[in-house]
This record gives C-alpha cells, sequence and structure tokens, in this order.
C-alpha cells in the first residue's frame, strides 16, 4: 500500500527536426549525432508555449487517472523552461485546468532531474497524509533557450510535457520505495543559463558527472529499498544521451533490454523526459502493475537522483 501512479499523459509537439535538417543549419552531420549522442530526431515546438504542453499532458493525465479534476490537491511543475518570471508555470496550469483553490500549485527548479524531485515532494505529502491526489508534471520548451548556432548543444534537446496523477491507495500494492536526489551546488558551472541567455554546458564534464551519478544513486536507492538490480524489471534512466544510458546500465550490470530508451526519437526533454519515456514504455507493454522500475536523472544544479517504485 502507498503512493500510486494512477494515471499519465504526455505532449509532444508535431514539427520534427532531424539530424538532416540540422545539418542545414549548423556545421554538423547525422552520423556525428547519432554515433555521440543516438539522437535522430526532437520535437520542437511551433505555437504551443510551456503551459499549452504542460495542460495538454496533465488533461491526458487526469482523463487516464479516471479522476475528478476538483480532486486534485497540488500541482507540482518541473521545468528550466517557465512560462515568466512569476507567477510560477504551475499557477498557469492550474488556472486553464480550471482547477480549485485547494489545489496549491508551485515550480520546482531542478533541471533534468526535476521530475524525480517533484515525485519524491509528492510522495511525501501522500505518505504524510497531507493530500490524496497530487499532480507531478515535467514541461520543457528548450528549443527557446538553445543557441541555434551553436552545434555542441543545439542538437541535443527538443520539447515535450509529460505528467502523472499520484495518489495515495492503502489497498495497492504500488508505493514508491525508495527515492535518493543529490545536488553538487559547487558543479553548477558546467551547465547552466543565464538569465534570458543560452543554454550552456561542458559536455565531456557533464557526461562523466552522469553517469557516475545516476550509478551511485541508483544502487543507494536499490539498497535503501532492500533490492538489488537483479531484481528491476525496467530502468527508465533520464534520456539525455544513448551512450549515457549504456555506460550506466554497464555499471549496474542491468542488461540493456531490461532499460527503456527513445532518446532516438526526442532527444533531451528535460524535465520532461522520464514521464514521457514512463508513459512510451507503458503504452508499448513493457510495463505492467506490480512492475519494479528505477527512474534515475541528473541534470543542471548539479541534481541528480533514482528512484525505485512498485508500479
Ligand atoms: N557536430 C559535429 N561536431 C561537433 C558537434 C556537432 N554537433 N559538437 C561538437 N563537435 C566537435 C567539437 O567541436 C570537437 O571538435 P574538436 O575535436 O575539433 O575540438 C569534437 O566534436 C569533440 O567534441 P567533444 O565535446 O569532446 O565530444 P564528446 O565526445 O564529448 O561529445 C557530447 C559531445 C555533448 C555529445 C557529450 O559530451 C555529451 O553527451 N555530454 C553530456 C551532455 C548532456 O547529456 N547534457 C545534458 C545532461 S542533463
Amino acid at each position: 500500500m502507498g503512493t500510486r501512479i494512477e494515471g499519465i499523459g504526455i505532449y509532444l509537439p508535431e514539427r520534427v527536426l532531424t539530424n538532416l535538417d540540422l545539418e542545414k543549419m549548423v556545421d554538423t552531420s547525422d552520423e556525428w549525432i547519432t554515433t555521440r549522442t543516438g539522437i535522430k530526431e526532437r520535437r520542437i515546438a511551433q505555437n504551443e508555449s510551456v503551459v499549452d504542453m504542460a495542460v495538454k499532458a496533465s488533461e491526458r493525465a487526469i482523463e487516464n487517472a479516471g479522476i475528478d479534476k476538483g480532486e486534485i490537491e497540488a500541482v507540482i511543475l518541473a521545468t528550466l523552461t517557465p512560462q515568466l518570471g512569476f507567477p510560477a508555470t504551475a499557477c498557469l496550469v492550474q488556472e486553464r485546468l480550471r482547477l480549485p483553490p485547494t489545489a496549491m500549485s508551485f515550480d520546482i527548479s531542478a533541471a533534468c532531474s526535476g521530475f524525480l524531485y517533484g515525485l519524491d515532494i509528492a510522495d511525501a505529502y501522500l505518505k504524510s497524509g497531507k493530500k490524496k491526489t497530487v499532480l507531478v508534471i515535467g514541461a520543457e520548451k528548450l528549443s527557446s533557450i538553445i543557441d541555434w548556432k551553436d552545434r555542441s548543444t543545439c542538437v541535443l534537446f527538443g520539447d515535450g510535457a509529460g505528467a502523472v496523477v499520484v495518489r495515495y491507495d492503502e489497498n495497492s500494492e504500488s508505493d514508491i520505495l525508495s527515492s535518493k536526489l543529490y545536488t553538487k551546488g559547487s558543479a553548477w558551472p558546467i551547465l547552466y543559463r543565464e538569465p534570458c541567455g543560452y543554454l550552456k554546458m561542458e559536455g565531456r564534464k557533464v557526461f562523466k558527472e552522469a553517469v557516475n551519478g545516476m550509478a551511485e544513486a541508483s544502487l543507494e536507492a536499490l539498497k535503501s529499498a532492500g533490492l538489488s538490480a537483479k531484481d528491476i524489471d525496467l530502468v527508465i534512466p533520464h534520456q539525455a544521451n544513448f551512450r549515457i544510458i549504456k555506460a550506466l546500465a554497464e555499471k549496474l550490470s542491468i542488461p540493456f533490454e531490461k532499460v527503456y530508451v527513445n532518446v532516438n526519437r526526442y532527444g533531451n526533454t528535460s524535465a520532461a523526459s522520464i514521464p514521457i519515456a514512463l508513459y512510451e514504455a507503458l503504452k508499448e507493454g513493457k510495463i505492467k502493475r506490480g512492475d519494479l522500475l528505477l527512474l534515475t536523472a541528473m541534470g543542471g544544479g548539479l541534481t541528480w537522483g533514482s528512484t525505485i517504485l512498485r508500479f
């Protein structure tokens, strides 16, 4: 009995930007992008704002959960591309969803780890008994903060949103079994954005931090749940780079068929990446109720962490 993902929904913009399209924009090649990152294409928002994407994903998650939206007591939205300086993007989503004032709404700024941070906060609310139903959203319009002339970053990112409705259910075996989240503020200069500026990154350093951080957090989360890597049915890693995901699986000695990958189709959608991957894995029949999932992410901050849940 515990915290259960009751419903899930995603939104991806229709416009596809392929590596071949990028070849016409910067000095790069499909071959370079594919071998270094595994990315073939990504989605780019046209007229959609980050709020539009978050609202669509949320509506789908609420419908999928089969709940009345008036039951939602908190909206926790993770993004590094908020719509405004303030108020929080979550407030704009709360308005568009026409949720009552009892649905307190706020953003979290934890970059690509934001969805896991949000899930952890929701889990704490649910387990404390303070709330029964929480909406957790990861939504990003990264195309708006990318320097489309910088080949070292523009090939990596994409837009999209994912949302989950989480509830406390005492009659279900579903639960968040452990969650280990970390921050290393001293490493912020390797991945950041100045106000109104572009995303800046030292790729090689981020690569190493990502593999080591996600592997260590995963081992800690497994230990805390009294499990080993062999018990995990599916790993849903943050989709940043195919090579990072492969190195992570090797470090954890988890066979690659137990690792979900869709970075080839969407690139890195930051806080939206885990809920989008979770949704697609579910749709493809790779997850069923009762499965043990390992979610793990790393992002600007640096922030990182791993969550083990029984779906
Ligand atoms: N197309 C072609 N060449 C490119 C390129 C591109 N899009 N981007 C960089 N290059 C060039 C560099 O200029 C460099 O050329 P040089 O050797 O003449 O100086 C060469 O490719 C190697 O660059 P480097 O940055 O060392 O490559 P890399 O093997 O580290 O791969 C990343 C670069 C970005 C793919 C890789 O470091 C990475 O994925 N890092 C993690 C990024 C990430 O996931 N960030 C988000 C975390 S949430």
